[in-house]
């Protein structure tokens, strides 16, 4: 049984990911700072040889390599990673605070790239495995209000590359899916006008949804995805077509 590590795999897109791989064969690890219902319901319903749940501050970073350490000992092995973790800021960046920053540059960008840098190295032992970044489409297009966002973002896609040269010749894939916006607790932050002129401008002329980029993260992972790599593939209802 395939074992894949998803990060924030508590709500919104995590959950769904997490709920679909379960429900494709695939054992998951997960953590999230705190145990949603559907965490608690998950653990009861599925033995622990097929799902793992930990509560972690996705910004301590000793404690994202000891996550993955222990997952290696627990399944033996890891076969995918998909650094979901994120949260969005609001503010024009004159206005932000330094800490805010920072906040947003751990949690979106440090937190995966370490998490990766462990996964990683177990991969490499195995001469296998598949890493998916979830980046956004702020990270391509400028979008006013969410500078610092769109930086840790556009940094995720760069990682994506360059990693996926580092790690190509190791059978390792690395690709991104830059989801446009998202009916999740982090796409509610969104105030009514925005996300009404946000659906305006989509031809499909809806917002995503949690369902319409899982599929994607599945397809990655399968074979039928085994020659793609280091690509940010946007699904965003064509909003930056
Ligand atoms: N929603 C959108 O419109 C949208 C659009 C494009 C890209 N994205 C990207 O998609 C990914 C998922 O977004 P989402 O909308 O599903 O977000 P969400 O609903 O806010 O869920 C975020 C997940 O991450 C966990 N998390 C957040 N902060 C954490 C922290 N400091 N430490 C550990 N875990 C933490 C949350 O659990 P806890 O709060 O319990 O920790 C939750 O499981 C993010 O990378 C986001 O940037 C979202």
């Amino acid at each position: 049984m395939k074992v894949i590590c998803v990060s924030g795999g508590s709500k919104g897109l995590g959950k769904g990911v997490v709920e679909d791989l379960l429900r494709h064969g695939y054992s998951v690890a997960t953590y999230s700072r705190s145990k949603t219902e559907f965490i608690e319901k998950t653990q009861e319903a599925e033995s622990s040889e097929r799902f793992y749940w930990e509560s972690i501050e996705g910004t301590d970073l000793e404690a994202l390599k000891l996550f993955a350490q222990k997952v290696f000992r627990k399944y033996g092995q890891i076969d995918g990673l998909i650094n979901n973790v994120g949260m969005a800021s609001d503010g024009i960046l004159t206005l932000m605070n330094s800490g805010d920053i920072d906040q947003l540059i751990s949690l979106n960008l440090k937190s995966p790239l370490h998490l990766t840098q462990t996964c990683a190295k177990y991969m490499l032992q195995q001469g296998r495995g598949i890493i998916i970044n979830i980046s956004s489409i702020v990270g391509i297009r400028g979008h006013s209000g969410v500078a610092v966002y769109s930086a840790t973002k556009s940094a995720l896609d760069g990682f994506t590359r360059s990693l996926a040269r580092e790690l190509g010749g190791r059978n390792i894939c690395v690709n991104a899916i830059a989801p446009g916006y998202m009916d999740t607790e982090m796409g509610a932050m969104l105030g009514e006008a925005k996300r009404k002129q946000i659906i305006r401008r989509t031809p499909l002329n809806r917002l995503g949804k949690v369902e319409d980029i899982v599929g994607m993260v599945r397809f990655l992972l399968s074979k039928d995805a085994e020659f793609i790599t280091g690509q940010t593939l946007i699904i965003d209802g064509g909003l930056t077509c």
